[in-house]
């Protein structure tokens, strides 16, 4: 089938590749000349575990082409895919501004019946501004095409993302249209064949349900911080709780892990794109507005904790920070609790000695050349004269470290573990001093 995507970033890249590796012929358009001239050259712009791999064998066959041709875009797919960015605007709600232009630029171009798939995260009702764009668009050029748009929301995640477009849980297709129904049937069924994981419904019910996952995902992470930080005044150890609560299948253990707060380029604008959905039909969300306050709060606590121990004397001191994307397998910073806590440490006078497996470049892009800020080749480096460790991501290569190599590179045996890496009393037996979340505190 023919399929063009808008938007070639972390969800359209993807869905460009892997639906060209089902065998489909597909043409990614973006308006960012330098990302589709590093793809035309073979180069992904992000990291992703096994995209590399998909990219090139399609491009080579010719199943996968980049373009910044809108027009040649239109004219080639059946299917044209919006997964373009809706970042929140300066009031929290989400900006349609790529979404609408892109249905602008549709419309301009469409010579036959196509089907607009919106799989960008959008409010609901955006299929309906879509389809009004669409047709004023159509209107002005004298045109009378057919067409149809169905709400797909994504569900991929950074660092699995080919692996879920693959093997998805669901894919939540919103229509009133049964004959668009069976389209998209066909599109997806290579990666629903094992069992039936097609879910229809209207519109409005699926684009909803892109941000009531979310949410949930985010209130599940919201609710353990929220836990670990009566757990540590109380004398509990929020990491037995944990366990204690996952082994009910009602809860289970799946995003109960106390932290630094949760980041990234979707809960924290998609929980504040849904309060102010709420807000808008004059529904007060204080469950979410309770889930986003948490989070703030829960970026600043690792800082906290350093304040203490270092009596408010943090003006001067070097910190080693392990791990800046805002989860591992991915390079992505945006919204990464590591850049708060980066900047409470710059506002009290510290340093930072950095290290992130692959975020490096996109530190370096955000932050340029600073004296208080060293981007290091490795975890080692980092701790190197550092007056303590902190760990902000959980990544494989922090679980494990040579505590001795480690006490010797810091000038004092100190850690605080944003992501309750380690066995409080195996560190202590290496002679650290252990702060960690939701635990007991040295
Ligand atoms: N990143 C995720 O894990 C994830 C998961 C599920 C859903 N989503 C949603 O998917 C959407 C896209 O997210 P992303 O992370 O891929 O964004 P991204 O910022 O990585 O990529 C968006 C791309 O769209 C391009 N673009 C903007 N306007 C365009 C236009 N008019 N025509 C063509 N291209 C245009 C940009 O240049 C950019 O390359 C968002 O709504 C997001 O909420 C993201």
């Amino acid at each position: 089938m023919k399929v063009t995507v808008f938007g070639s970033g972390y969800v359209g890249l993807v869905t460009g590749a892997c639906l060209a590796e089902a065998g489909n012929d597909v043409v990614c358009v973006d308006i960012d000349a330098r990302k589709i001239e590093r793809l035309n050259h073979g180069e992904i712009p992000i990291h992703e575990p096994g995209l590399d791999v998909i990219v090139k064998r399609n491009a080579e066959a010719g199943r996968l082409q980049f373009t910044t041709d809108a027009k040649r875009g239109v004219e080639h797919g059946l299917f044209q895919i919006i997964a373009v960015g809706t970042p929140p605007d300066e009031d929290g709600s989400a900006d349609l501004r790529y979404v609408l232009a892109v249905a602008r630029t549709i419309g301009t171009h469409m010579s036959r019946y196509s089907i607009l798939i919106t799989k960008s995260t959008v409010p609901v009702g955006t299929a309906d501004k879509v389809r009004a764009e669409v047709d004023k668009t159509l209107r002005e050029h004298g045109a009378q095409i057919e067409f149809d748009v169905v709400s797909n929301p994504e569900f991929l995640k950074e660092g699995a993302a080919v692996q879920d477009f693959m093997k998805p849980d669901r894919v939540v297709i919103g229509t009133d249209n049964p004959r668009t129904t069976e389209l998209l049937r066909a599109l997806y069924e290579p990666f629903t064949r094992n069992h039936d994981r097609f879910i229809v419904m209207d519109i409005r019910s699926s684009e909803l349900t892109k941000y009531a996952a979310n949410a949930m995902l985010a209130t599940k992470i919201s609710f353990m911080n929220e836990l670990a930080n009566i757990a540590e005044r109380v004398g509990a150890d929020i990491e037995k709780v944990r366990v204690g609560i996952g082994s009910d299948p009602r809860i289970g253990y799946s995003f109960i892990y106390p932290g630094a707060g949760y980041g990234g380029s979707c809960f924290p604008k998609d929980v504040q794109a849904l309060v102010r959905s709420a807000r808008e039909v004059g529904h007060q969300p204080e469950i979410l507005s309770a889930v986003e306050s948490v989070n703030a709060r829960q970026k600043e606590v690792l800082v906290q904790k350093m304040r203490r121990h270092f009596a408010e004397q943090l003006a001067g001191k070097t910190i080693a920070l392990w791990g800046l994307a805002f989860k591992p397998n991915t390079d992505d910073m945006r919204e990464a609790p590591a850049r708060r806590i980066i900047d409470l440490l710059w506002q009290a006078g510290a340093r930072v000695r950095a290290y992130d497996p692959v975020a490096r470049d996109e530190a370096q892009r955000i932050y340029g050349e600073r004296e208080d800020l060293v981007l290091c080749k490795s975890a080692y480096e980092a701790a190197e004269g550092a007056d303590a460790l902190a760990i902000i991501t959980e990544w494989q290569e922090f679980r494990s470290p040579d505590f001795e190599r480690l006490k010797s590179l810091l000038k004092s045996a100190l850690i605080f573990d944003g992501r309750n890496l380690y066995d409080p009393a195996l560190v202590k037996r290496f002679g650290f001093k252990y702060f960690a979340i939701g635990r007991a505190q040295p």
